[in-house]
């Protein structure tokens, strides 16, 4: 499928995990990218290359304002405009403990500065040049931390809960001026994220989906990648579980 011919998409969090299947995809369905990521890695974006495509990499920090503008300037001075913001980059983990009680100002300020904060400050920094160019279809990463409670996630929890609204209040402003704005809320997926976990902890995570293995990136890329293109072109201000039907699963059993 070439659902993407002729775009430029910005995604953040390439170098590894969700973030790298999403730059592979879009690539591989005609986008250009620029992959922003804090690791000073350009492998994805060489693979992307070495494959025929278009891509760069820039080594950023989603919480700086100013390391957004670098990116988007590269969109639209290296390849010609900006029409897809992938907002994939995030940290699950506080330093600390993350319960509400244990929690402190640096582990809250880590988390939300990352995943709800830098999620703003992409739209921000993205949402004029999309207009400039007409349009754009943004995809931000939720998690089901943001639908249901989960154990030590207070600050991911209220993160990617801003993460869902924030995507349904930018929609409601944008969606008449042509940006699509759209979340996915993964399950449990099989990325870096999970170095160190116990066997236990696996069976767990597994457990709690419908759909009995853990998720891959490339589950969560192909969602992106739909929400991205034309053939979603009616859906916008959606959290969309990606999550191998844990959200929909009833307690008994
Ligand atoms: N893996 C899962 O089970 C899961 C579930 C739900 C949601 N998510 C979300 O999906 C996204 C990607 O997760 P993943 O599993 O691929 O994680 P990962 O740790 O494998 O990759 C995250 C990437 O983001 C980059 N990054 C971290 N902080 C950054 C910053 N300040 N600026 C720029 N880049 C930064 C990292 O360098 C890394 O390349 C995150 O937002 C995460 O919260 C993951």
């Amino acid at each position: 499928m070439n659902r993407l011919e002729g775009k430029v998409a910005v995604i953040t969090g390439g170098v590894q995990g969700i973030g790298r299947a999403v730059a592979l995809r879009c690539a591989s369905e005609g986008a250009a990218v620029v992959v922003g990521d804090l690791q000073d890695d350009d492998a994805t974006a060489r693979e992307i290359v070495d494959a025929g495509g278009r891509a760069v990499h820039i080594t950023m920090d989603v919480r700086q304002r100013g390391d957004w503008k670098r990116l988007v300037d590269e969109a639209v001075g290296g390849f010609g405009g900006l029409h897809l913001l992938g907002n994939i980059a995030g940290v699950t983990n506080t330093p600390g403990p993350d319960n509400v009680v244990d929690l402190d100002d640096a582990g809250w300020d880590h988390v939300i500065g990352t995943d709800l904060r830098g999620v703003w400050l992409g739209m921000q920094a993205a949402i004029p040049r999309m207009l400039d160019g007409g349009g754009g279809s943004i995809v931000n990463i939720g998690s089901m931390a943001a639908l249901k409670g989960l154990e030590n996630l207070a600050a991911y929890s209220a993160a990617k809960g801003g993460v869902v609204s924030l995507t349904q209040q930018v929609a409601m402003e944008y969606s008449p001026r042509g940006i699509r704005v759209n979340c996915i809320c993964p399950g449990t997926i099989d990325t870096p994220i999970l170095a160190g976990i116990t066997d236990s902890m696996r069976e767990n995570f597994v457990a709690a989906h419908m759909i009995p293995r853990l998720g891959r990136a490339e589950d969560i890329a192909a969602a992106a990648a739909f929400l991205f293109s034309d053939d979603a072109s009616f859906c916008t201000g959606q959290s969309m579980p990606v999550d191998g039907g844990w959200n929909a699963k009833g307690s008994a059993g």
